[in-house]
């Protein structure tokens, strides 16, 4: 085993990150650099597949791949179980502490409050079904990270969107009808540092944004900390007609003492302070 100049006496936890391209997988990577971290996008690891050679057997692996096209799913379930399920499945496999990302979307919002670790899912969409069954995959040794709404200055995300939109129209019509928790990615991540530091046992985890907001909420208040000019509109989901169901009230909590995360709209401050 070979070991860096850094690290002569091979101390250093060995982390893999997947989906290193995408948002959580970029923010992870940043709250994880006292590690000896290999971070892996699509291109060095397609996680329909099994794992490539790696220059260690990794200590702790953030999986962070993952199909997230939640209308695209509706119209390829299949594919979206291969990534979702099946990636999950072989990063399992490797056989290290694992840590993995699911969804607000595991729930229906037939609650009417908000969800705790101990409810039980019923997803609507195709995209929820496969990250209810790749929470099942990931295995004893796993601790499952339930989030939602994620943003953060690299990706597809809403505030990036927003913040194009914003600065083309006058209007834009946004949902006002469903209610949730955004949560920055670099708030996240350094949330997963916790709750594995900490000692956190295996299970689920529920761990959003505090506060909570409509997408309507959510555009207004990026439009007001960026001093864009463009008015929200606000519309019913009906009226906005996406593909895949979402959840009208999808608030995650945690009963177990989750590592509790700023406000949204300090992370969107954080968040906007990066771009
Ligand atoms: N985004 C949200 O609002 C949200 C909410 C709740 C939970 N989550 C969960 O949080 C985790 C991270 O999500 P995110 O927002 O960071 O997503 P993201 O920005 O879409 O990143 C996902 C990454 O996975 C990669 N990927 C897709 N298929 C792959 C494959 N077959 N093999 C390897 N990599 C693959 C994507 O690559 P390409 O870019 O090349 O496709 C992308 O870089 C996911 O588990 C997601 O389900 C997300």
């Amino acid at each position: 085993m070979e070991h860096d100049d850094a690290d002569p006496l091979g101390a250093r936890r060995r982390t893999l990150i997947t989906g290193a391209g995408g948002q959580l997988g970029c923010a992870l990577a940043g709250a994880f650099t006292g590690d000896d971290v290999v971070a892996l996008g699509r291109d060095g690891w397609d996680v329909r597949f099994d794992a490539p050679a790696l220059p260690w057997a990794p200590d702790l692996v953030l999986h962070a791949a993952a199909w997230t096209n939640v209308d695209g799913a509706e119209d390829d379930p299949q594919g979206a179980a291969a990534v979702n399920v099946g990636g999950t499945a072989h990063a399992a496999a490797l056989g290290a502490p694992l840590v993995t990302y699911s969804t607000d979307y595991v729930f229906d919002a037939t609650k009417g409050e908000p969800y705790l670790e101990s409810d039980a899912p019923a997803p609507a969409s195709a995209y929820g079904r496969t990250k209810l069954h790749a929470e099942a995959a990931a295995g004893e040794r796993a601790w499952i990270v339930r989030t939602s709404w994620l943003f953060g200055e690299t990706g597809h995300n809403f505030v990036r969107t927003m913040l194009r939109l914003g600065a083309e129209r006058d209007e834009i019509a946004v949902v006002d009808d469903q209610r949730g928790c955004p949560t920055y990615v670099g708030h996240l991540a350094d949330a997963t540092r916790t709750l594995v530091d900490g000692g956190a046992a295996f299970g689920i985890w529920h761990v959003a944004a505090d506060g909570d907001c409509t997408w309507a909420d959510f555009a207004e208040a990026i439009f007001e900390e960026a001093a864009l000019d463009c008015r929200v509109r606000r519309v019913t989901t009906a009226e906005f007609g996406a593909k895949a169901p979402r959840p009208a009230l999808s608030i995650l909590r945690s009963e177990k003492g989750a590592p509790r995360l700023p406000h949204w709209r300090d992370g969107l401050r954080a968040c906007l302070a990066r771009l």
